[in-house]
Formats: structure tokens, C-alpha cells, sequence
């Protein structure tokens, strides 16, 4: 069995399914977390799936990726567009990244349409909905794969 793939959340995607419904959908993130781990299962990659409000929380995590995941697949919600401390974090993991938002981030205002983690993600999925989790799992499958 391969490493784990992580897949995490940043601030506010606790929310999903309850804040602006009209943008991010109605699926809780609950939901999200159940459809990874059934497909990770399908594809025989375990999954963890985590969600923090704190920048903190999920810089810790990607540390602890270095040793303990095969890749990983974020979205930083807000932090996308800010922290430069995330993506320093994701510079210092060595296996693949992909970088998910529920919205397309690039129809929306303007300040979302800078990310720091695309300096380092090996791909993005933007505006898939919550769907674009399970993309971004059978891609990472494959990736670690090779
Ligand atoms: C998001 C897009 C971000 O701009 C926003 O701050 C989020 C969610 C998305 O999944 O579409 O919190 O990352």
C-alpha cells in the first residue's frame, strides 16, 4: 500500500454546503471527505482528509507530509491568494501537488485570481465543484504511480 494521500482544507471550507450555496454548492464537506475515501479505496490509495481554519494547522500538516504522504491535494480557500507560508511549505514537500477550488476562482474578483500555491502546484482544478476533488484524486493516482 502506497503512503497516504493527503487532501487538505483551509478556512471556511468547514462551511461548505451552508455558506453561499450559489457559488460553492450544497454538498458538505462531510460529503466530500466520503467520496475520497471511496475512491481512494477504488483506486487503492488511503486517503486523509483534513480541514483547518488556521494557517498553522495546515502548514504542520504539509510538514508532516514530507515523511508521511505520497502527495498531496490542497485547497487553501483564502490562504491561496495570501500565504506565502504555505507555499514555502509546499516547496519543502518533494512529491506531487494539485491544487483544487470548488469555484472558478478566475471568473470571480480580481484578487482571487492570484495564487501562490500555483507557483508550486503540478495542477489546478478551478470551477469543477465539489467534483473536482475526485478529479483531482484519480490524477494524483496517477502521478504517484509513475
Ligand atoms: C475557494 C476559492 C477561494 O477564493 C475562497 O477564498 C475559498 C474557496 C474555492 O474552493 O473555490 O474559500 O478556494
Amino acid at each position: 500500500m502506497p503512503k497516504p494521500i493527503f487532501i487538505l482544507n483551509g478556512p471556511n471550507l468547514n462551511l461548505l454546503g451552508k455558506r453561499q450555496p450559489e457559488i460553492y454548492g450544497s454538498e458538505t464537506l462531510a460529503d466530500v471527505a466520503a467520496t475520497c475515501a471511496a475512491l481512494g479505496d477504488e483506486l487503492g490509495h488511503a486517503v486523509r482528509f483534513e480541514q483547518s481554519n488556521w494557517e498553522g494547522q495546515l502548514i504542520d500538516w504539509i510538514h508532516e507530509a514530507r515523511d508521511a504522504a505520497s502527495g498531496i491535494i490542497i485547497n487553501p480557500g483564502a490562504f491561496t491568494h495570501t500565504s506565502v507560508a504555505i507555499l514555502d511549505a509546499l516547496n519543502a514537500f518533494d512529491g506531487p501537488v494539485l491544487e483544487v477550488h470548488i469555484s472558478n476562482v478566475h471568473k470571480r474578483e480580481a484578487f482571487r485570481h492570484h495564487s501562490y500555491v500555483s507557483l508550486r502546484a503540478d495542477g489546478v482544478i478551478a470551477g469543477f465543484g465539489t467534483q473536482g476533488y475526485a478529479l483531482a484524486l484519480r490524477r494524483m493516482a496517477t502521478l504517484v504511480a509513475a
